[in-house]
């Protein structure tokens, strides 16, 4: 935790802020809120009972403990972080709620329940998972400063993880990540909140996507903007990966976003 700063976020719940990365773990605007509105209010559509959750970047498990918060029927939850000392602490953090989560939490993580803890890094173990899950929680630091964790190749390996009705959540919606996620034929949609686009969603089911990428939107994922970040067999560094983009956005023949702007 040497690394690591507690700060306090506007809705009150404690946030982290990495000093290595110059990198905030959650939203300035309220971590527990965050966790609600971009991970957790998108799947509340779903009434099945039994549900399985990959919580992807645990961190300190505002996602998983909002889940648990807000789903009476959860089987199982999966949560993969590399910081095992962060997560081994998590239950600390104060999160409020009528339930006790903490004490969950801590008891999952002395003695596995319905909670598992891989200590791992995603891109290693997500090829071994061998199960379909009903809910992705997919909380990676942004791609300018951990590009690896939003490559078309990993994402193509979690979606594969996802029940065919299920939901794939991230605060993320930036176009490299957007077009790796259409290259899996996944139906993606907005998460919005007072008309601000807040985070994204996808689903082989389209039914269970409320507001769903429009034409243009789709347009502006074929531009050089939208390439995507390449990591073939998942070992790449950051800085390689986004090396290895940025020739390609120079060497692409794709349109420029301005231009697509401007045309349309
Ligand atoms: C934006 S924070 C996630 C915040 C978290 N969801 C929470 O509620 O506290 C990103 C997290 O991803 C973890 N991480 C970084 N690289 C990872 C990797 N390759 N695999 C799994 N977790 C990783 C970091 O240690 C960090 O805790």
């Amino acid at each position: 935790m040497k690394n690591i700063e507690i700060i306090t976020t506007q809705d009150g719940s404690i946030g982290l802020y990495n000093k290595i990365l110059n990198e905030i773990y959650h939203s300035k605007e309220g971590a527990k809120k965050e966790a609600f509105e971009k991970f957790v209010m998108p799947c509340l559509i779903l009434n099945k009972k039994a549900l399985k959750i990959l919580d992807i970047c645990y961190g300190i498990g505002y996602n998983t403990k909002c889940a648990i918060e807000n789903f009476n029927s959860i089987q199982l939850i999966d949560c993969v972080e590399t910081d095992t000392e962060l997560a081994k602490k998590s239950h600390k953090f104060e999160y409020k709620s009528s339930k006790n989560i903490n004490k969950i939490i801590e008891k999952n993580l002395k003695n596995p329940d319905f909670i598992h803890f891989y200590f791992n890094d995603i891109r290693k173990i997500i090829k071994k998972i061998n199960k379909k899950y009903d809910i992705i929680f997919h909380d990676g630091f942004a791609p300018h400063k951990q590009s690896e964790l939003w490559s078309e190749d990993l994402i193509s390996e979690i979606i594969k993880k996802l029940d065919k009705n299920g939901l794939y959540c991230t605060y993320n919606h930036s176009k490299p990540v957007l077009n790796a996620l259409l290259k899996t034929g996944i139906t993606i949609g907005k998460t919005i909140k007072e008309n601000r686009i807040i985070g994204t969603v996808a689903s082989f089911n389209s039914d269970l996507i409320q507001n769903p990428l429009n034409n243009f939107e789709l347009g502006m994922l074929n531009t050089k903007s939208a390439i995507t970040y390449r990591d073939k067999n998942l070992d790449l560094k950051h800085e390689e990966i986004v090396k290895q983009r940025n020739n390609q956005i120079k060497n692409s023949t794709l349109e420029t976003l301005s231009h697509y702007l401007k045309k349309n």
